[in-house]
């Protein structure tokens, strides 16, 4: 059966996309009771048609319906990633208060609490239609439970209305889960206000083309960094969004850590996991400018005070026209190896590792730890581009890797695009290599 409130019959505008400024069409009577409990449906309901849209999903072994709410299959290893954060922020503070801020059908809020054991979870989003849904969700796994010890609570706000009220109220959470859509960053604010001093920060951008340089004032809007197109603009869409969190954070005196930073092809989706304290980034560095040069195309970082001298060494110093810059924006680590090793060993006691399958949590934890590596600068290579630059084919990765370790170089795989490499070798000697293992090969060829 499928219900349509007079809402959904008005407004033909996207689901995720809620503007808090347009007024609502009919407002609750009992607030109190709509922010709690699924008997408080909408006032106005008409029954269309038998048909019901909503469908049991099952992730990890947990049940829930989606109902009308935006929902995705593909984000399950962003919201792996978040619930192994979440419990062993648990296990190592003995507490966890989680604030899910845009929970579309609540699937993180039941992940929240149920594997993670959160002690409590606000399930908020602004789509009043999704309050049932949620309800049945959680209520169906966790009982909300009485007073002081109620688990989980529902609202139906905006993001920025709801974490602005917990936080005039002194109402602090260990962890906050902001799943937004597009480079929405008017969230970062209000959720560090919302946030406990040490907590953990779960953000999100789905901006591909932001990232991608292809609008370079709407970055500069967002998160304060002028984007220009880059090879590895994936990774500069998760350097993007930390530079702005660092950037917010430093306006309420605080500074950021990114504890570890997942891209995801379809959206596209860039996440990122920070921890949140009191003080600034010291001498503001990690946080600075990144200079991809066109002709030989090696990339360095510029810090604020070298903004003058901006060169590439094939140029001999001179300013060069085929230098393109962008940000500023984060440079530093991604990830911190400890932090994700230690989610790594909690997946695999979890069972959750072991069925390796090309997208598995498994590989992308484990890839995180090699890009973890703090000889590895921002970045990474992709071999199609040595090989067009080398004009030969493209170097198999693995062999391509070893050559460039046995150099003395680090080298690891990027958990963003397959065919690339995180090095600090510089392109230029990327080519050589690569024309020696051509070389190498065609002689082996003739040989044989
Ligand atoms: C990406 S979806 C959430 C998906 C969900 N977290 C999950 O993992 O399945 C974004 C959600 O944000 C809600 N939303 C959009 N704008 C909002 C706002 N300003 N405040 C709160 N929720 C909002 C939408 O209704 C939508 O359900
Ligand atoms: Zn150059």
């Amino acid at each position: 059966m499928l219900v349509v409130t007079l809402r959904t019959l008005a407004s033909s505008s996207s689901p995720f996309l809620y503007n808090p400024l347009v007024p609502k069409p009919f407002s609750n009577p009992h607030p109190k009771c709509r922010a709690t409990c699924p008997c408080s449906y909408p006032a106005l309901r008409i029954t269309l048609y038998a048909g019901c849209k909503s469908e049991y999903q099952s992730e990890r072994g947990l049940q829930f319906e989606t109902g009308e709410s935006f929902f995705r299959h593909e984000s399950a290893t962003g919201r792996d990633l978040g619930v192994l954060a979440a419990s062993l922020y648990r296990k190592s503070e003995g507490k966890l208060r989680v604030l899910d801020a845009l929970c579309g059908c609540g699937v993180r809020s039941l992940r929240y609490l149920v594997e993670a054991e959160a002690d409590f979870v606000l399930a908020n989003d602004a789509n009043e239609e999704y309050n049932s849904v949620i309800c049945k969700n959680l209520s169906r796994m966790v009982p909300s439970g009485p007073g002081d010890e109620c688990r989980w609570r529902v609202t139906n706000s905006d993001a920025n209305r709801i974490m602005t009220e917990c936080y005039l109220q002194r109402d602090f959470f260990d962890f906050i889960d902001v799943d937004s859509f597009g480079s929405d960053s008017s969230f970062l604010r209000s959720a560090m206000n919302a946030l406990r001093l040490d907590g953990l920060l779960y953000v999100t951008s789905t901006d591909g083309f932001s990232s991608g340089g292809h609008r370079p004032h709407h970055s500069f809007a967002a998160y304060g960094a002028y984007i220009q197109p880059l090879p590895y603009s994936n990774e500069v869409g998760l350097r993007m969004l930390i530079g702005g969190a660092v950037r917010e954070a430093s306006v309420l005196g605080y500074r950021v850590a990114p504890l570890f930073s997942y891209y995801a092809y379809h959206g596209p989706v860039f996440r990122v996991l920070l921890r949140v304290n009191r003080g600034k980034l010291p001498d503001n560095r990690d946080y600075g400018f990144i200079s991809y040069c066109e002709q030989c195309g090696n990339s360095q970082a510029f810090s604020w005070d070298e903004l003058g001298q901006i060169s590439c060494l094939c140029t001999n110093s001179k300013v060069s026209e085929s230098i393109i810059v962008s940000g500023p924006l984060w440079t530093g680590p991604l990830h911190d190896t400890v932090y994700v090793q230690e989610m790594l060993n909690l997946a695999e006691e979890w069972g959750w590792t072991g069925r390796d399958t090309e997208t598995s949590l498994e590989k992308v934890l484990k890839q995180m730890v090699d890009e973890s590596d703090p000889r590895l600068p921002f970045g990474y290579i992709k071999l199609d581009e040595v090989a067009s630059r080398a004009k030969i084919n493209s170097p198999p990765l693995r062999t391509m890797m070893s050559a460039i370790q046995k150099e003395g170089y680090a080298a690891s795989r990027s958990h963003i695009v397959s065919n690339a490499i995180k090095t600090n070798c510089p392109m230029t000697v990327c080519i050589r290599i690569a024309k020696e293992l051509q070389q190498c090969c065609s002689a082996e060829n003739v040989v044989s």
